[in-house]
């Protein structure tokens, strides 16, 4: 997947890069400059691969032929930086090397230097298996990314946002920078703050998108935005969450829904196929609450079956305790077949403890057995209802089936993590399939139990679909749309609310004041005043989508300096503590560390 070699205009370190030494060159003296990748003593002959950005070719030091530079390949050691004028020839037949471009040929060298010497790096360069600790590689992160999975993930990126942006460019859009100290943009997530110096005791706030900028830009008459913008989230972090990460921000303006996912197929149509991936449009839809029923999820990763099946209605009036009081208090009952299982009785109960991590109370193992049940639970069930769950589940003989109970939203959060997480231990996911799914039909808001307050499930600048009931704010739809890819929330956008008085109606139902609103937004609902377009937009996380396509777990694996799981840079030290002046100079004030376990 390596990328072209970059144009060489040959100056006094090389005319050529390592990667380039290739069958056209045999016979030509070459100038060439990089690391010492490996080293090789063969008494009398020393083997140097050097490496570059573009590749590695062997360099021979030849007693005979290399003069007083072979006494200097004596002195090489791994990552020292050096510079070789030698002659491409051949190789023999029987030192080729199939692994490498350049395998058939080497370079004799006539002269040499050293320009930079290296200590022993704490981990193999050219090793990738011998894993260092992430923490290890994090710390010395420059020499991390001097490994070929690492530059090809950073090269990768780089083609992904390139074609990004030409795509825009191509249809008009333009790229425009928002600010990143700023106000409080609302994603959901906490802010990033950043004390004023010149205006005592006012903090900006990071950016956690740039959505209002862009609202704003619609209502400039832009009509087409888009921005790689960074955006940062002081959030838990994840394998696909960093606090501080990129997107690929998109609006525009006179649109609606339909116009935004199509512009947004034929964007990733084309990001797709540059990678060698092709992709059936239109891309399929798919209900909020389908997904939410089906998959226990809102990204639903359909490459794959074992969906949920409701069995609340076989369990109505059932003796069974467990199972009867949840559904008498509005619960439901969901399962899974997940077919032909082979597992011990150990593995069985394991997986109540994964259902537990996922927030269940327990969970019910059973194997299909004549018209029953072979389970712990089998004789608390009748046989009607034995004979009504293997119907809904449709299970075959010595089918495993897995059961929980539970609220609603909880029992499809409880099943669509086992779900993932069963199709990943056992092997479930179907290998070199790619399936694309807009997740669409979202409810405006979200009924927050433990705060008794709506929260909107998006953000609160989406734009209902329909009227919005302020009676009634739960049965309000949004025009929002959600990309999923292979289970992954790629991107996620609507389109915004461009009228005043919608505007401060969601506020109202989300409990934020006329004076709260006025003070927190009172900048976008005045725009809104002078002549806002309808417009609408989307944002994808450009890590995730760079993650997918490199094949990684993590987006830490295609960011060139990310943050480890607690959020700090092993390399820099960040976040550190600031000196006295520096507070004194914000106007903060330290308030002692909390004590551990409090917070
Ligand atoms: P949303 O909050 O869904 O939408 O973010 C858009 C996309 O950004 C990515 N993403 C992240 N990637 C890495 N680390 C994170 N912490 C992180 N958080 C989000 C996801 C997500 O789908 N303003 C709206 C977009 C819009 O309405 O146009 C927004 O930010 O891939």
């Amino acid at each position: 997947m390596s990328a072209d070699a970059p144009s060489l205009s040959p100056n006094a370190y090389r005319d050529t890069w390592s990667g380039q030494v290739l069958g056209d060159r045999v016979g030509d003296r070459v100038r060439l400059s990089g690391w010492v990748h490996r080293r090789r003593d063969h008494g009398g002959l020393i083997f140097i691969d050097l490496r570059d950005r573009t590749g590695i070719v062997q360099l021979v030091f030849n007693p005979d032929e290399s003069g007083g530079s072979h006494e200097l390949g004596h002195r090489l050691r791994s990552e020292y930086v050096i510079s070789v004028t030698g002659k491409v020839v051949n190789r023999e037949p029987e030192t080729v090397n199939p692994d490498l471009p350049t395998g058939e040929f080497e370079v004799h060298v006539s002269e040499a230097g050293v320009l930079a010497e290296s200590d022993t790096p704490p981990f193999g360069i050219e090793d990738y298996q011998g894993e260092a600790g992430e923490e290890t590689r994090l710390k010395h992160r420059y020499l991390d990314l001097r490994r070929e999975p690492m530059r090809e993930a950073i090269e990768l990126r780089h083609r992904l946002t390139t074609a990004m942006r030409s795509f825009l460019d191509g249809e008009g859009f333009l790229e425009i920078e928002t600010p990143i100290l700023t106000r409080s943009t609302p994603e959901g997530a906490r802010d990033f703050l950043v004390p004023s110096r010149l205006q005592r005791g006012s903090f900006y706030a990071l950016p956690q998108s740039p959505q209002l900028f862009k609202q704003l830009l619609m209502v400039s008459g832009f009509e087409r935005y888009f921005q790689i913008a960074r955006c940062f989230r002081d959030e838990d972090l994840r394998a696909d969450r960093q606090p501080d990460f990129t997107q690929l921000d998109i609006e525009m303006s006179f649109v609606d829904g339909e116009d935004v996912i199509a512009l947004n197929e034929r964007l990733i149509g084309h990001l797709l196929a540059g990678m060698g991936i092709e992709i059936d449009t239109p891309f399929p839809r798919m209900a909020y609450d389908e997904a939410v029923g089906r998959f226990g999820s809102d990204k639903p990763d359909t490459r794959y079956g074992y969906e949920i099946t409701d069995l609340t209605e076989c369990l109505r009036g059932t003796e069974f305790k467990a199972f009867g009081g949840v559904i008498e208090s509005g619960g439901a009952v969901r399962g899974i077949n997940f077919g032909q299982r082979d597992l011990s009785r150990a593995q069985l109960d394991g997986l109540i403890d994964d259902a537990k991590e996922l927030g269940a109370k327990g969970l019910v193992w059973a194997f299909r057995e004549g018209d029953g049940w072979r389970a712990p639970i089998a004789k608390f069930l009748s046989a009607d209802e034995l004979a009504a769950l293997n119907a809904a589940m449709e299970a075959e003989e010595g089918d495993l089936m897995l059961v929980a109970a539970d609220a609603p939203a909880k029992v499809a959060s409880i099943l669509g993590g086992l779900r993932t997480r069963l199709a990943e231990r056992w092997d479930l996911i179907p290998e070199g399939v790619n399936s694309l799914t807009w997740i669409v039909d979202w409810p405006l808001f979200e009924w927050v139990e433990e705060e008794e307050r709506w929260n909107a499930l998006h953000h609160p600048f989406t734009a209902p679909a329909g009227d919005l009931d302020p009676e009634n704010p739960g049965d309000t739809r949004a025009q929002a749309y959600d990309l999923v890819w292979n289970g992954v929330e790629l991107g996620g956008g609507s389109i915004r609310i461009n009228r005043p008085e919608v505007q401060s109606a969601v506020f109202q139902v989300l409990g934020i004041s006329a004076e709260e609103s006025a003070e927190r937004f009172g900048f976008l609902l005045e725009a809104l005043h002078y002549g806002a377009p309808p417009h609408g937009g989307i944002a994808y996380g450009v890590d995730r989508f760079a993650a997918l396509l490199a094949g990684v777990d993590s987006i830490r694996d295609v960011i060139a300096f990310p943050k480890t799981a607690s959020g700090g840079d092993p390399l820099t030290g960040a976040p550190a503590p600031v000196d006295e002046i520096q507070l004194r100079e914000a106007g903060i004030n330290l308030r002692k560390p909390p004590k551990p376990g409090t917070s």
